[in-house]
């Protein structure tokens, strides 16, 4: 059997942003044409769903390298005096759970950290090689709330009018995962790990490469514009961020235990929605590497 892809209507007249594959179980070895035809699906609709599927942590890694290099996990750099649940490097830990895989505390400073998750981003974008392709598995899920909200920045770039799209050219962003623990007040972090993950520039435009179509690159890591000064930098991706989360650009998933949901942070933002922290949440993402910084990439 192949497999079937069903796009899913995510806003009215818009069915072109996410899909539904079916007839595949992910746990199996991987498909040249089965791979082929998820990655076809990948680079047209940018957000894609698997549900029922059962993957352990290995299994989860062993999909996500058929699709590109993966990125180790920047909470470890970011945490490095804690316990980790999960062993492998190459596993972000999306959970509520501490160490011992027990619920964390409110004040947990890995809690607040992840917390940032709920600011719309894209994963990575402040490292100089950003992350690709994310694959978050839901392994529980609570019965009432946190859903992922995606949103789509090819059309939400489309949308632009011409001349606000010419005064985007050429500009470039500098982005920081501290600058999006910010705005949270989220500031504790020691000398090593600030300086683990400096400041890191990506431009605002870019092109899709595996759609050729051009796409904002936003996330709440972005703090300003190279050569503008910060307030207005700051504006302007306030606005375009403003832009790009109206209803017409936005999905949202929600969750199913046993769901693998694949999204390109190269053209899309997403969030995570509020939940009820005191249950379980155990969600748990591998990303893959994009193969150079946005710069040395097509404008
Ligand atoms: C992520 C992320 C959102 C969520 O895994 O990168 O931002 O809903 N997750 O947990
Ligand atoms: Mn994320």
């Amino acid at each position: 059997m192949s497999i079937t892809v069903t796009p899913t209507q995510s806003a009215p007249n818009r069915s072109d942003f996410v899909c539904e594959i079916s007839g595949i179980d992910l746990a199996q070895p991987l498909k040249p044409a089965d791979r082929d035809a998820i990655e076809e699906a990948i680079n047209r609709y940018a957000v894609v769903v698997f549900h029922d599927q059962k993957l352990t942590d290995a299994q989860q890694i062993e999909f996500a390298g058929h699709f590109g290099p993966i990125h180790s996990s920047a909470q470890r750099a970011r945490h490095q005096s804690i316990k980790h649940r999960l062993e492998r490097t190459e596993i972000a830990d999306i959970s509520n759970l501490d160490g011992d895989g027990k619920v964390l505390d409110v004040n947990a400073r890995r809690r607040l950290d992840w917390l940032a998750n709920r600011l719309w981003h894209t994963d990575a974008s402040f490292r100089a090689i950003p992350g690709a392709l994310s694959m978050l598995y839901a392994h529980v899920v609570p019965d009432e709330g946190g859903d992922t909200e995606f949103a789509d920045m090819r059309a939400a770039y489309d949308a632009l009018d011409a001349a606000t799209k010419k005064s985007l050219e050429g500009l470039v962003a500098m982005h920081s995962i501290f600058h999006s623990r910010g705005q949270l007040d989220v500031t504790k972090y020691t000398p090593e790990e600030l300086a683990s993950l400096p400041p890191v520039p990506q431009r605002l435009v870019r092109t899709h490469p595996g759609s050729h179509r051009k796409t904002l690159y936003l996330a709440a890591h972005a703090s300003h514009i190279e050569g503008m000064p910060i307030p207005d930098g700051r504006l302007l991706l306030m606005d375009l961020m403003e832009h790009a989360v109206k209803p017409p650009f936005v999905h949202a998933h929600r969750w199913r235990q046993g769901d693998l949901v694949i999204w390109d942070n190269r053209c899309t933002m997403h969030r995570a929605r509020p939940f009820d922290t005191t249950k379980v949440r155990d969600l748990r993402r591998v990303t893959t590497r994009d193969v150079a910084s946005t710069l040395e990439q097509a404008a």
